[in-house]
């Protein structure tokens, strides 16, 4: 079936389609440039809708088949913007088992919530699809252990939703970095300085028509619904609890950590994690701290993380940066740098495609590289490696210890700002049971993370 037969046969918007591609994506074998590549979303808020629409206008020979949503006025409006764009109608589906069971699809593109990211992605492995697979990889340090597992066990492309681990920046200053120019790494600090407000849970609700609460909360304990957790139309504020996402750490320094990571080679886990957080500027109910700041142990050198609301200084990079290669972020109030001190200089380090600076000895500009906003780099990247069948730029073993950082951060605040040792290889706490019990977590009966994936 080609492109054209593949966009009438869609108009029917059937799931059960069948397509000639079963044929040619023997899932683990070389696909041809030719050959269709048929993808599947799963979970069609603002992020997933547009990267993959985005995915299949920079990609020859890519569509999407079905979109699948809890939510049934965002899979409605999934449905009806892919049709507006392509011409085709996608099916769709409220149970994202459908698409694991669609021999058709080669590929899914999660982007729910957090708690749902490392579940449905090793469900993905284990029906032989390919996944890319958004950030925060992981709610606790366990499930996506279990997801870098499944992915290896099964042989699948698996794509962290990092996208700077397709940036060009990252790899020239990498480079520069081990050509020993910055001299010895001596600390490391990171920043998630955003806006933000109060939050406070409006009083419970009957769920509404429009959603499956259940099948939303999948692994997440049962709860009564509030309409300050899930929005009909947005995100909602999801984000500010711990059994669906991990904050502004998760939402925001989740990108920043790993950029880092890979900028110094991408080294093992810290040995120790000490956090302190709280909601000490506005109050209110949220889960998760509205400030946060974070250390983290490398033995050679120290690696922090400090981000919080109400800086209104502090911006990202805007579209101007973004676009274009030649233009660098004002350092200072720029809320996503990093800043990297060697002992020969000192490199900025912007993500959105913010390049980077090395200052020197007098404030002097000795080195710099500038670049674009990677999401286009990096969509293409997992194109290609379903294609090739080669490791995607967000390798997931790599991202599964950035995800970690993320979860050591949290977990550190969350049994009390304390500091906790950590033995890299078995991936446990050496000095907290309660933390220990947080990096495995717990799942609803029907929805578990097998220990065997
Ligand atoms: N890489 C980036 O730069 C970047 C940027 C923005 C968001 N994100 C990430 O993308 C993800 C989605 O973000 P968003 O802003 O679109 O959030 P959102 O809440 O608007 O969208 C998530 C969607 O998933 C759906 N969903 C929940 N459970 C589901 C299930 N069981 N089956 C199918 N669908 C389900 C929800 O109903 C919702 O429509 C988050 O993990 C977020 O952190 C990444």
């Amino acid at each position: 079936m080609d492109r054209r037969d593949f966009l009438k046969a869609g108009a029917a918007g059937a799931v059960g389609m069948t397509f000639g591609s079963q044929l040619l994506f023997g899932k683990s074998t070389i696909i041809g440039a030719n050959d269709k590549v048929v993808l599947a979303l799963i979970g069609c808020g603002g992020r997933g809708l547009s990267c993959i629409t985005n995915c299949c206008k920079i990609n020859e020979n890519v569509v999407i088949k079905t979109v699948c949503d809890v939510n049934r006025t965002k899979l409605a409006r999934a449905a009806a913007a892919v049709e507006k764009e392509f011409g085709y109608r996608p099916g769709t589906t409220e149970d994202m088992r459908t698409i694991f069971d669609d021999k058709d699809v080669d590929a899914v593109w999660i982007a729910t919530p957090e708690h749902w990211h490392c579940l449905a992605a090793i469900r993905a492995c284990q029906a032989g699809k390919d996944a890319y697979v958004e950030k925060n990889l992981s709610v606790n340090i366990f499930e996506s252990r279990k997801l870098a597992e499944a992915a290896a066990k099964y042989n699948r492309v698996v794509q962290a939703g990092l996208q700077n681990r397709s940036a060009s920046q990252g790899y020239s200053a990498r480079e520069y970095i081990q050509s020993g120019k910055l001299g010895k790494i001596v600390t490391v600090k990171t920043y998630f300085m955003l806006g933000g407000g109060k939050f406070n849970e409006a009083p419970t609700k009957p769920v509404p028509a429009w959603l499956d609460w259940e099948k939303w909360l999948g692994p997440a304990p049962l709860r009564p619904f509030s309409p300050s957790i899930v929005d009909e139309n947005g995100r909602g504020g999801w984000q500010k609890y711990w059994a669906y996402s991990g904050g502004l750490l998760d939402d925001e320094a989740s990108h920043t950590l790993d950029f880092t990571r890979m900028v110094l080679g991408d080294p093992g886990h810290p040995q120790s994690v000490y956090a302190w957080g709280g909601n000490h500027t506005f109050g209110g109910t949220s889960e998760v701290p509205e400030a946060q700041s974070v250390v983290y142990d490398f033995g050679d050198y120290v690696l922090t993380a400090d981000g919080g609301p109400s800086y209104k200084y502090m911006q990202k990079a805007g579209q101007d940066i973004r676009n274009d290669a030649k233009r660098f972020p004002n350092w200072r109030n720029y809320s996503a740098r990093v800043e990297i001190y060697g002992s020969e200089g000192l490199m900025y380090l912007g993500r959105h495609g913010g390049g980077w600076q090395v200052i020197g000895s007098g404030d002097k500009i000795v080195a710099e590289d500038g670049a674009i906003f990677p999401d286009n780099a990096h969509q293409k990247n997992f194109i290609e490696c379903i294609r090739s069948r080669k490791t995607p730029n967000g390798n997931i073993e790599e991202c599964h210890k950035s995800a970690t950082l993320v979860n050591l951060g949290n977990i550190a605040c969350r049994v009390g700002n304390k500091q906790l040792l950590f033995d890299g290889k078995t991936e446990k706490f050496l000095n907290s049971k309660q933390a220990n019990a947080l990096a495995k977590g717990t799942y609803r009966k029907g929805y578990e993370i097998p220990e065997k994936v």
